[in-house]
C-alpha cells in the first residue's frame, strides 16, 4: 500500500457523521461519509494532523494493509508473514480486535487470537495489558484488513477536562452539535445549564482557533514510524484572541466551579464567563445576539420526567422574553420535552447515540 495513499477513518459519535464530513472537507481532506464515521486518503501526517485537528472523530484508524485469507491455519501463517515491524513498536504491549462478516472465518475470538499470537511471536511483543496498542482486524468477503488505531485514548478527552459534573457532554459531540447550528467562531454563545462547561468551552477553543489536540498525547507517537520533528513542525500556531463572548450559567455552583477550572486548563479563562445561576434569573448577555445551546435534564439519567415539563416551559418562556434574537438549540433526548418550551423549532437533527440514549439536536432560527 503507496504510504501516502492510505485510507484513513475518522470515527464519528454515530448519528453525527455528516458534521464530520463538514471538518474534515474544511481542514482540507476530500471526505467520504459512511455509516459510522468519515473516511479520508493520505499519508501519516495526515493521519497525526486529523488526530490534533479534528474536533468531531472519537478515534483515527489507519488502514495498514491486509491479505486474503480461507481459514485458521492460512490467517495464521500469513499474519506472520506481515510487515509489523515497519509499523509497530517492540517494547509495547499489543492488543487485537477482529470483526468477521461474510467470511470462512467466522470466529472472532480465534482470529484474534491466532493475529496476536503471530504478533507476539514474529515481533517478540507482549499481548494486552495497559497502554497497549490496538490492532484493528477486519475480516470481509474472506478478505483480512488491518488497522492500527493512531489515537488511542478516546478524542474527546481534551485532556483539559479533570472536573466533570453530571450528566456531561461529550467534547466531540458538543463540537458537533455547535457545527450543527452553524457555530463558525464568530458568534456569541450562552449555556443556562452548562454543568461542567462543555460547550461553553469548546465554542470558546473553536473561536481561538486552538487546537482540540494541543495538550495530549496520542498512540501514534510511539509507533515505530513516528518522526518527532515532523511532528514538531506541525505545532498549532498561537491561539487567536477571541471577544468575551462565550457565557456558561447552571444554577449548581459546585458546577459552575468545575467550569471555571476547566476554562483555566484550557486555556479560555479570558474569553468563557461562567456564573452561577438559575434559568429563572437568566440575563441578557451585553452583546450581538448568538446562539444559545444546552442540554437539559432529561429525565431519564438524572432526576425524574415529570418536573421537567414545567421546568421547560419557564425555560421557553425567559428565552422569549430576554433573548429576542437569539437562536435557540436544545440537546434532548424527549422531544415533548424540548416542544413543552413552546419555542418554533424547525424538523430536529439525526439521532445520536449517548450513554444508551437518543439525543437529538432542536433548533430555532432567531426569535
Ligand atoms: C445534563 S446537565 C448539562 C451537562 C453539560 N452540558 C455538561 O457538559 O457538563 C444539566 C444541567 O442543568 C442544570 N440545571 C437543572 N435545572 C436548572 C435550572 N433550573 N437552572 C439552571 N440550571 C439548571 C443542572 O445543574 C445540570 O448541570
Amino acid at each position: 500500500m503507496e504510504q501516502n495513499d492510505l485510507e484513513i477513518f475518522l470515527v464519528a459519535t454515530p448519528g453525527l457523521e455528516a458534521p464530520l464530513a463538514q471538518e474534515a472537507a474544511a481542514l482540507g481532506w476530500t471526505p467520504e461519509q459512511q455509516p459510522g464515521g468519515v473516511t479520508i486518503r493520505g499519508g501519516w501526517p495526515d493521519a497525526w494532523r486529523a488526530n490534533l485537528w479534528l474536533r468531531g472523530a472519537t478515534r483515527v484508524l489507519v488502514r495498514i494493509g491486509g491479505f486474503r485469507a480461507m481459514h485458521l491455519a492460512q490467517l495464521d501463517k500469513r499474519a506472520r508473514k506481515f510487515p509489523w515491524a515497519d509499523i509497530l513498536p517492540r517494547d509495547l504491549p499489543i492488543k487485537v480486535e477482529t470483526v468477521c462478516r461474510a467470511s470462512k472465518i467466522y470466529h472472532a475470538g480465534a482470529a484474534t487470537q491466532r493475529i496476536e499470537r503471530a504478533i507476539s511471536e514474529t515481533m517478540n511483543m507482549p499481548v494486552g495489558g495497559e497502554g497497549a496498542i490496538v490492532v484493528k482486524a477486519r475480516i470481509e468477503d474472506d478478505l483480512v484488513t488491518f488497522s492500527i488505531d493512531s489515537t488511542g485514548e478516546s478524542l474527546h478527552k481534551r485532556g483539559h477536562k479533570e472536573a466533570v459534573a453530571k450528566a456531561p457532554m461529550r467534547e466531540t459531540m458538543a463540537a458537533m452539535f455547535l457545527s450543527q447550528m452553524g457555530f463558525d467562531g464568530s458568534q456569541p454563545v450562552l449555556d443556562p445549564m452548562c454543568g461542567s462547561g462543555t460547550f461553553v468551552i469548546e465554542a470558546a477553543e473553536i473561536a481561538s482557533r486552538l487546537a482540540p489536540g494541543r495538550s495530549r498525547g496520542f498512540a501514534f507517537q510511539r509507533l515505530a514510524n513516528f518522526d518527532a520533528d515532523a511532528w514538531a513542525a506541525m505545532a498549532p500556531p498561537e491561539a487567536l484572541k477571541a471577544p468575551q463572548q462565550f457565557f456558561g450559567s447552571d444554577r449548581d455552583a459546585g458546577a459552575i466551579c468545575m467550569s471555571q477550572a476547566n476554562a483555566e486548563r484550557a486555556g479560555v479563562a479570558g474569553t468563557a464567563r461562567f456564573r452561577s445561576c438559575s434559568i429563572a434569573d437568566l440575563q441578557r448577555p451585553d452583546c450581538a445576539p448568538g446562539i444559545v445551546i444546552v442540554n437539559p435534564p432529561y429525565g431519564a439519567r438524572i432526576g425524574n420526567k415529570g418536573p421537567l415539563f414545567g421546568l421547560h416551559a419557564a425555560m421557553g418562556e425567559v428565552f422569549r422574553e430576554r433573548l429576542q434574537g437569539w437562536r435557540i438549540g436544545i440537546v434532548t433526548s424527549e422531544g415533548g420535552l424540548a416542544k413543552a418550551t413552546g419555542l418554533p423549532f424547525q424538523p430536529p437533527g439525526p439521532i445520536v447515540a449517548h450513554g444508551g440514549l437518543k439525543i437529538r439536536l432542536w433548533q430555532t432560527g432567531p426569535i
